[in-house]
């Protein structure tokens, strides 16, 4: 089945302190261009030659190993624009488990914001289904958390994220991104991956 680009998360409003242009750089030539690599090379394996499999080179294994590159490239980015767009005010179960696993909103977002200073791709606010504790996650390319989790707020750090508009302060793009962040969409990602558990799953307990 061929990926397409999810118009629909592109965020519908001006951003405070992000401009259009930076969003439709983004969008339209950063997370489409992904998009378009993952149909090619979903295409390109269709015709691959299995027998050629080898671990040092072999045209599967590069394929395989950038196809998960690209989809990851592509879920990261459609988990940032659509965590956009709100009005950057915590509220509901994201603010409660947030408050249950850091202490404070305040400690948490501390962390999370010098997790964007330093990370080199992305920072990750995720629960993790394997003592479901949230936890934020630094990640320099597009694959490095734990597949244990479901990340629930996402922030891009890389610079094609910022550059228009803030060149390199990144500390200044961070703080326009926490005044955007849609929890409402953060707390919908938050059922769909806890649902009505509170606890340790049962296979852990
Ligand atoms: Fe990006």
């Amino acid at each position: 089945m061929a990926w397409t680009a999810k118009e629909d998360l592109k965020p519908s409003k001006p951003l405070q302190g992000i401009s259009q242009k930076q969003i439709d750089e983004h969008f339209n030539v950063l997370y489409k261009g992904y998009v378009n690599k993952m149909n090619e090379i979903e295409t390109k394996l269709q015709d691959v030659n299995l027998a050629e499999a080898n671990g040092t080179f072999s045209l599967i294994r590069e394929l395989e190993k950038e196809k998960v590159f690209a989809a990851n490239a592509v879920r990261l980015h459609e988990l940032y624009f659509g965590n956009l767009g709100g009005d950057g005010k915590p509220k509901g179960r994201i603010l409660d488990l947030i408050k249950r696993d850091f202490g404070s909103y305040e400690k948490w977002e501390a962390n999370f914001r010098a997790q964007g200073i330093c990370a080199r791709g992305w920072v990750v606010l995720a629960n993790d289904f394997e003592d479901m504790k949230l936890r934020t996650w630094l990640s320099d390319i597009h694959f490095e958390a734990p597949w244990s989790c479901a990340p629930l707020l996402v922030l891009d750090v890389y610079e094609h994220a910022y550059f228009i508009d803030f060149a390199t302060g990144r500390k200044s793009y961070i703080e326009a991104f926490m005044k955007n962040i849609n929890w409402d969409a953060v707390n919908q990602r938050v059922e769909f991956a806890l649902g009505p558990m509170a606890a340790a799953p049962a296979h852990r307990s």
